[in-house]
């Protein structure tokens, strides 16, 4: 831990020095730990929103009425929208597949306008995105994974299946299947999809309408997170609620955090669920984190050319306690408009975004180009580890996620109304880049587990044993052996919608063979912990997880 801290001036002295050094794209460089690679450099839109599929392709989409992409619609297609307002004959792409076991793209056809829209996987794996701009506010629009290259699964578009128009909204998957989706500019109540006969409506949640700020908003796209006793956290501009969704009622208020600055677009900060853990226990605690954002007042003073500096603060909640207090952390390095990916050991890695301004067109400035790694469990003033940096800015309207091998996919970055790649401050991004945490470093091989059973695919039930079997090459400690479940999520304006781990309860690791082990894990014995779907499953050992395999619960 100390060398750690006192690595760390030094470090960013490197990290400046290198700055000045001819920057060569697809050269990472040091700093402090994990890697860049350049994966594209042209995937033909700017991927303002992403979503991992369960077939390892990975869904992107910017806007509809961004003019003419960089990748043509197949086969000769074009768009033909009287409502688009910049292009009604388009014969581009503004969504592609990212396959990733070939390093290609797709294009795919969208309709309407899906801009600043939102979504998440269904419990089959469906990817469901709701509303948008435009013609596409009350859209809903369903992309059912397919697999083989010649795959031609594209987008089908369900008009009018929302009933108020939502725009910078958030989705969250529940315990039975259905999503909720929640607020939206100028939109302070929810609803869901699919519906059923009692809640064929819309309803009022007034606390998006007392946390939205008259000038600035600062509430949205909230951050929403099912709870363990399955009610929804809900955190907008500097509060939050725990809100039971099935009664309409609020049923507890949280303390402002502390300082009372907004964390919400667009005044961009972004929060994770802490991994969830000892799934057996009579309590199961419940932990968020919110990272960065910025004053309140900048985005008006922005526009006025005063760029305030981000919000360097994160702050600590156990959601689940009787009298749950905020624990304040200072991260080394301000953010605005950061992503926070959870990885399969459990750190939190926040990348992306800006040192000063705000979310909008042309408002951010300063690029971070460090992510950082927060260890949750490390004690008080020794959780966070500054990155290895990227060269390319990733500013308002980049996306990030994690993939099964581990990587970070990160691409995206338009803060301009069209694509503009001259004369500009930060160019519209259309390459696509992985961040490879030090977990993947070579030096880890023997460390590395991989998983050998169960297949992938496989189907398990809600507090269901199963046996899991690995290879470590190397010297094995079994004390250090964990398995973790990820959801994947849904990721747009610094905010991963359905983003979720769990530490499954085990039982002690047996060697069954030369290097092969075996692990009992219980799945989690409620949707309230996990709701239904596609999750990656992760073995770590020492920190270093294995290859994620696909399982169904
Ligand atoms: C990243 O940082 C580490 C630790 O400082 C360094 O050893 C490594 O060479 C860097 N990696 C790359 C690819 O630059
Ligand atoms: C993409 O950009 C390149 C370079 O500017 C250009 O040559 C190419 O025609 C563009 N493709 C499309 C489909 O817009
Ligand atoms: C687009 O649709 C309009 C109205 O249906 C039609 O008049 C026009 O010919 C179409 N254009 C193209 C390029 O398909
Ligand atoms: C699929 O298509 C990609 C890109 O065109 C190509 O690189 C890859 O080899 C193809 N894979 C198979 C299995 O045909
Ligand atoms: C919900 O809010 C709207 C707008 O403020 C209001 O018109 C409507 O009466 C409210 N509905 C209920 C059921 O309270
Ligand atoms: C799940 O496990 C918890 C903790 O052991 C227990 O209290 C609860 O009753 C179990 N629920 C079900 C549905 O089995
Ligand atoms: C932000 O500032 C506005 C205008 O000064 C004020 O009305 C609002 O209450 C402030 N919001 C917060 C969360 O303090
Ligand atoms: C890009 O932005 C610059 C600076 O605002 C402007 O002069 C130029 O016209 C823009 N280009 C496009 C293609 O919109
Ligand atoms: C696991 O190992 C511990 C310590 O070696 C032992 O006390 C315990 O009984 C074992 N548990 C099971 C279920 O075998």
């Amino acid at each position: 831990m100390t060398t750690r801290i006192k690595k760390f001036p030094f470090l960013i002295l490197i990290g400046q020095l290198l700055l000045l050094l001819p920057r060569h794209r697809n050269s990472a460089y040091a700093a402090g730990g994990g890697r860049w690679d350049l994966l594209m450099s042209n995937i033909g839109i700017s991927s303002m929103h992403m979503q991992l599929l369960n077939n390892d392709r990975v869904v992107m989409y910017d806007r509809t009425d961004f003019g003419a992409s960089n990748i043509s619609l197949p086969n000769g297609k074009c768009r033909n929208n009287t409502n688009d307002l910049t292009l009604k004959v388009d014969c581009t792409a503004h969504s592609v597949e990212y396959d990733v076991s070939t390093n290609s793209v797709r294009p795919l056809m969208v309709q309407t306008d899906v801009w600043c829209s939102s979504g998440s996987a269904t419990s089959d794996g469906t990817l469901v995105q709701t509303g948008g701009f435009n013609d596409g506010e009350n859209v809903v629009r369903v992309l059912k994974p397919c697999n083989g290259n010649k795959s031609t699964c594209d987008w089908k578009e369900i008009e009018g299946a929302l009933i108020q128009s939502r725009w910078y909204a958030t989705n969250h998957v529940l315990p039975d299947g259905r999503q909720i989706i929640i607020g939206g500019r100028e939109a302070f109540n929810y609803e869901f999809y699919p519906k059923t006969l009692s809640t064929n409506n819309i309803f009022n949640l007034t606390f998006l309408q007392q946390t939205n700020d008259l000038r600035e908003e600062n509430n949205l796209y909230p951050f929403v997170f099912l709870n363990v006793d399955g009610n929804l956290f809900i955190f907008a501009n500097n509060r939050a609620i725990l809100f039971d969704y099935t009664r309409d009622i609020i049923v507890k208020t949280y303390p402002q955090i502390p300082g009372g600055d907004p964390r919400n677009y667009p005044s961009t900060g972004s929060a994770v669920l802490l991994p969830l853990k000892n799934l057996e226990a009579q309590i199961i605690q419940a932990e968020v984190l919110v990272c960065g954002g910025t004053k309140n007042g900048s985005f008006l003073r922005a526009q006025r050319g005063n760029f305030l500096g981000a919000l360097n603060t994160c702050g600590r909640i156990t959601i689940t306690d009787p009298n749950p207090q905020w624990i304040m952390e200072t991260m080394p390095l301000a953010r605005i408009m950061g992503d926070m990916v959870i990885l399969p050991n459990g750190n939190v890695l926040i990348i992306n975004g800006a040192t000063a301004g705000t979310a909008g067109w042309e408002l951010g400035r300063n690029p971070v180009l460090s992510p950082v790694i927060y260890r949750p469990d490390n004690p008080v003033n020794s959780r966070f580890d500054v990155q290895n940096s990227s060269t390319i800015p990733r500013m308002y309207h980049s996306t990030t996620v994690l993939l099964r091998d581990g990587r970070v996919l990160v691409s995206g970055s338009n803060p301009h109304g069209l694509y503009n790649f001259t004369g500009v401050l930060y160019p519209t991004e259309l390459s696509l880049e992985a961040f490879s945490p030090s977990y993947l470093d070579s030096e880890s091989v023997n460390l590395r587990p991989r998983v050998v059973s169960p297949s992938s695919r496989r189907k398990v039930k809600y507090g269901g044993q199963v046996n899991i079997r690995f290879i470590i090459p190397g010297p094995i400690n079994r004390n250090l052996v964990k398995v973790t479940m990820v959801a994947p999520g849904f990721n747009t304006h610094s905010f991963t919608m359905n983003q979720r781990i769990l530490e499954l309860s085990s039982g002690n690791v047996t060697q069954v063979g030369t290097s092969t082990f075996k692990i009992n894990s219980i799945f989690p014995n409620s949707s309230k912990l996990a709701p239904p779907g596609y999750y990656m499953l992760f073995v770590v050992h020492q920190d270093i997880p294995s290859e994620g395999i696909w399982i169904r619960i």
